[in-house]
């Protein structure tokens, strides 16, 4: 079977083509980066503009690399929400309009249960259940995994996204934006122990998250030692990073081994993080636990996951009707969106 995905809930406008909810016949990713760069963030209606601009080049290049003819496309998936919603309307209302032309299923994917997805494309998939971490830009929380359609949220941030944390600590070191990646690399250059971040939540035995006390002590060091900070920036993202980090991996086996799990998973974009996937592999392979951490290219929004995701929707019988409207926020457990 043969899904198109079609992603469009920040700022990457993405269209895939997929196989059997696992080979990705075609992918393509056009980012915004260098339109919201200038402004230190997203900036949404610019990010709308742009989404409309790009969505038929970036849907014909996806089918085109398919190699396979629009005539055979199955269903089409397009992400609903969580995201920005005059974004999520330009992908959504094509996706509508294009399966109702080609007459064919359309399906809403809750864009997280893609990014869970995202780890049924490599080659070696986990076995139900497991537990996943999604850290991304706009979330970060821990699953219980049962099926592709059965997932229960262990816990989740309580303010800002691990992803954001990072953005907002680049921003305030002046490293521009996103920040993810550039504090990663930075991070390589400095001393983790040199300056010592408290480990946010570490010791709470919930599977809940806080990341705004930590850019908060970020910003202080840097008020603190202004002349001496620019000196010591690898420093400083080393030691934000390791404590980030440590409290991530930790409480990840920490859930595994309460649900009695020998699998995990970290998706989203920030699972790109270097420090994150040496720090996840190593203290799991302590545990005896597999790990699954997608490719980078499939860590941060795609379309491929959005039709891996679409395609068990299909498979559950889970399908969108033309009447559906996108979602900004998650208010729910992510599968009752899966169904309603
Ligand atoms: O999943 P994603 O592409 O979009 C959302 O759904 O939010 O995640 C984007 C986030 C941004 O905050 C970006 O700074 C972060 O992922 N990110 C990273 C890295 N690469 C991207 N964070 C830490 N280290 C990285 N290497
Ligand atoms: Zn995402």
């Amino acid at each position: 079977m043969y899904i198109l995905g079609i992603e469009t809930s920040c700022d990457e406008t993405a269209a895939a083509v997929v196989q059997d909810g696992s080979v990705i016949l075609s992918s393509k990713v056009s980012s915004q980066i260098e339109v919201h760069h200038r402004y230190g963030g997203v900036v949404p209606e610019l990010a709308s503009r742009k989404h409309i601009e790009a969505i038929v080049p970036v849907v014909e290049g996806a089918i085109r690399d398919s190699g396979i003819k629009t005539s055979q496309i199955n269903a089409i998936a397009a992400t609903r929400g969580p995201g920005l919603v005059g974004a999520l309307l330009v992908g959504f209302s094509f996706a509508k309009s294009y399966a109702y032309a080609l007459g064919i299923p359309l399906i809403g994917v809750n864009h997280l249960e893609g990014h869970i997805n995202s780890v049924f494309l490599e080659p070696e998939a986990p076995p139900f259940p497991f537990v996943a971490l999604l850290v991304s830009g706009g979330h970060t929380a821990l699953y219980y995994v049962t099926s592709h359609t059965a997932i229960e949220l262990m816990g989740q941030t309580r303010d800002d996204a691990v992803g954001e944390a990072f953005d907002k600590v680049a921003k305030l070191l002046g490293l521009g934006y996103p920040g993810g990646g550039v504090i990663d690399k930075l991070s390589k250059e400095g001393n983790p122990d040199k300056i010592a971040f408290t480990r946010p939540y570490l010791n709470k035995s919930d599977f809940d998250f806080s990341f705004s006390g930590i850019k908060t002590a970020v910003g202080h060091y840097v008020g603190k030692h202004q002349s001496e900070y620019k000196a010591r920036m690898a420093d400083i993202a080393a030691g934000f990073q390791a404590a980030v980090v440590e409290v991530l991996a930790y409480k990840l086996i920490k859930a595994a081994i309460k649900k009695g799990c020998g699998h995990i998973a970290v998706v989203g974009g920030v699972a790109a993080n270097s420090g994150l996937r040496h720090k996840v592999r190593t203290d799991a392979a302590a545990r005896g636990l597999k790990v699954h951490i997608p490719s980078v290219q499939l860590c941060g929004d795609n379309a491929a996951m959005i039709a891996a995701a679409g395609y068990h929707y299909l498979k559950a019988g889970i399908d969108a009707k033309l009447t559906d409207d996108v979602f900004s926020r998650a208010k729910k457990p992510i599968q009752e969106f899966s169904n309603s």
